[in-house]
């Protein structure tokens, strides 16, 4: 007789309970656990003695794959995250929040396609088939061969595509509207999200058809539920965008067939997302020219070097502890920063709130950005702006060093072409880029030659304003160490 065990799964982050509690342990949301039925997750028949296995014949690593191993989606930004199309048989994972444009997104990669002839299959759970044609209509796709179903049953799903030609795409939007009748969990849970794309992977790897999965993501940035199929899919793809830009930045955060450090950037236009080709132009668009606080940081992302402006605020605080707000970049690193800053360059911030902020929406990942971030925040203190054609990075060790960081050539070659002058650099990296002419290298030893660099050119501002608030604090925002900043800059 086969017991029915109910347990208790945490729809965050799936771990088992074997009773009902308010809080999970493990991911410490609240009331997030839900009962679900542990017996009926095994795709067995209640009653039936467990069927006995089938051998199978090994093969050789070292065999002939036929077909192309990849299908470009020719959208060269989406082609650039996955590492150069979908691989067959193939599953990914989407997520992104409600309203990103992931459905956008999708059915234009479906719709190129279809128009170069390749059978593409797009399935709402979500949007009724009028929903999808109508927003096809308004981004002019409307005459792809897209074959569109409102479906929400996976073993309907399984049958329709396992008829007919197999095809080369199928898109699932999305895996929490999915059900499967293999678990009696409802649609959503964890059980009937993982039973759910189990089925579908099966099916890829069986039928050789890419799939993508639509997945939404929780306030917290998860994708919910489908956290837990993360490890079954072969690449996690997120679409992530600020709600008030119009940029789109797909990352992949997991790729087993491709790189996960490149991102595609999109833009969300009235007629659906348009490819940035080349996103510096973009991310320095509406520069604010010659006021304090902004530096051009020369980054890469993915083998792409990506120019964006990092802007800092620091404005003297009325509160006991002092705001550190951060927004697309690293806060632990902007402390880390900061406490050089105090540390070794004699900068003192902690009656100061701090502000910094990468313009344009982008997260930014690489330590390269320490350099440009410590710029604009010193430049913000001393109210005096930097030079407006000048790109800065490098990475700052806590001994308050400026790090040497790769790809220096086509950091230089980048700001070269988008009319920047002068870069400040490590030390090391300047033998390295020599060979670029047109820019003026700077290299800098020490966070604190760069401190006094600034403070030099912030001398004229600060006798132009001599009764401004911040004066009385004079010391807080003329280095301390002048005299070993003018030593280290001169050697
Ligand atoms: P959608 O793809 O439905 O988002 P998701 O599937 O991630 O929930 O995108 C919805 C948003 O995109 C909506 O706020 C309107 C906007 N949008 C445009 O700005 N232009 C367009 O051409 C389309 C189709 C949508
Ligand atoms: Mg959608």
């Amino acid at each position: 007789m086969a017991r029915r065990e109910a347990s208790f799964i945490c729809q965050n982050c799936g771990a088992v309970y074997g009773r009902w509690q308010g809080k999970c342990d493990a991911c410490g949301e609240w009331n997030t656990i839900a009962e679900e039925n542990a017996a009926s997750a095994r795709p067995q028949m209640p009653g039936r003695a467990p069927r006995k296995g089938r051998a199978f014949a090994l093969e050789a690593l070292a065999g002939a794959t036929h077909d192309a191993p990849r299908l470009a989606s020719r959208i060269a930004e989406f082609d650039r995250v996955t590492g150069g199309g979908f691989v067959r048989g193939s599953v990914l994972l989407l997520g992104g929040d409600p309203g990103i444009g992931k459905s956008t997104l999708l059915i234009q990669v479906a719709a190129t396609l279809a128009r170069a002839k390749q059978r593409a299959v797009y399935i709402s759970g979500e949007e009724a088939v009028a929903q999808v044609r109508l927003r096809a209509e308004r981004l002019g796709l409307a005459g792809a061969q897209v074959e569109l179903a409102a479906e929400t049953s996976i073993e309907d799903i399984v049958a329709t595509l396992g008829e007919g030609e197999t095809p080369r795409l199928v898109i699932i939007d999305s895996i929490q509207t999915m059900w499967t009748d293999l678990v009696e969990s409802a649609p959503g849970t964890v059980t009937q999200v993982r039973a759910s794309a189990q089925a579908l992977i099966r099916f890829a790897k069986r039928s050789g058809t890419a799939i993508i999965l639509v997945g939404h993501v929780t306030k917290d940035g998860q994708i919910a539920g489908p956290r837990v199929v993360e490890h079954m899919v072969d690449a996690v793809l997120s679409f992530e965008g600020e709600g008030s830009q119009q940029f789109r930045i797909l990352r992949a955060a997991k790729n087993r067939f491709g790189p996960t450090d490149e991102i595609g950037v999109f833009e969300m236009t009235g007629g659906g997302l348009r490819e940035i080709a080349n996103p510096s132009e973009l991310f320095l668009s509406e520069r604010d020219l010659g006021s304090p606080g902004t530096a051009v940081f020369a980054g890469i992302e993915g083998s792409r070097p990506l120019l964006v402006e990092i802007q800092a605020l620091v404005a003297p605080s009325s509160l006991g502890t002092p705001r550190r707000a951060v927004n697309g970049w690293d806060q632990n690193r902007l402390s880390m920063v900061l406490a050089v800053l105090e540390a070794h360059c004699g900068v003192r911030l902690s009656g100061h709130d701090v502000y910094l902020n990468v313009a344009g929406g982008l997260r930014i990942q690489e330590p390269a950005a320490d350099l440009a971030a410590a710029a604009a925040l010193v430049s913000s203190l001393a109210g005096s702006s930097l030079p407006a054609d000048a790109v800065y990075f490098g990475e700052i060790s806590l001994s308050g060093a400026v790090r040497p960081v790769a790809q220096t050539a086509s950091r230089l070659k980048e700001a070269q072409k988008l009319g920047f002058a002068r870069a400040i650099l490590p030390d090391a990296g300047r033998a390295e880029g020599t060979g670029e002419a047109g820019l003026s290298l700077q290299s800098v030893g020490s966070l604190a030659s760069l401190v006094a660099d600034i403070a030099a050119q912030g001398k004229t501002h600060d006798r132009r304003q001599p009764s401004d608030g911040r004066r009385e604090k004079s010391d807080d925002r003329t280095p301390a160490t002048d005299a070993r900043g003018r030593k280290a800059d001169a050697g």
